[in-house]
């Protein structure tokens, strides 16, 4: 009885330490970052996706943002510059964009290395994402290292059309990606 609980006890306290973990990595084999969001002048949205690298070039990103308009998309990328300092989150400039490609939806067409998956927010505004994206790394120092770039939410859908941006409207939420 004393033996189990403690090993229970144990295997509950690794648990702890690993989701408290933050930004710092908890494998030499797995780089991992964080953005914290906070939201833009006027707006409410904000939240906290993590992102770990889970092979060469490809970033598993979760995380939940709050305060959104509900049930409806919003625009979501990863941008050039890790620049909140505006307050409307223009600072951050445009899409993240190491390739030079033109801006499209992941997975279907050409796109920035930083359009990510729309947001789909629920009836309570609450969005929960998790997307495992190709094409970028965290702390390589490659072109494509995300790490010092910006995370921004939009307020509209992103049209994966209009270039370069998407039409995804104003920034709701601004990251830096550390
Ligand atoms: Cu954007
Ligand atoms: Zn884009």
């Amino acid at each position: 009885m004393s033996i189990r609980s403690g090993l229970s006890l144990a295997a509950a306290a690794a648990v702890l330490a690993l989701a408290g973990c933050g930004s710092t990595s908890t494998s030499p084999t797995k780089p991992q970052a964080v953005g914290e969001l906070e939201a833009t002048r006027g707006n409410d949205a904000k939240g906290t996706v993590r992102f770990m690298q889970t092979a060469d070039n490809v970033v598993l990103a979760t995380g939940q943002i709050t305060g959104l308009k509900p049930n409806a998309e919003h625009g979501f990328h990863i941008h050039d510059k890790g620049d909140c300092s505006s307050g409307d989150g223009m600072s951050a400039g445009g899409h993240f964009n190491p390739t030079g490609s033109a801006h499209g939806k992941y997975g279907a067409d050409a796109h920035h290395g930083g359009d990510l998956p729309s947001l789909r927010a629920d009836a309570n505004g609450v969005a929960r994402f998790n997307a495992e994206i190709r094409g970028i790394s965290i702390k390589t120092g490659a072109a494509n290292d995300i790490v010092g770039r910006g995370l921004i939410v939009h307020a509209d859908p992103d049209d994966f059309k209009t270039q370069p941006t998407g039409n995804a409207g104003a920034r709701l939420a601004c990251a830096v990606i550390k």
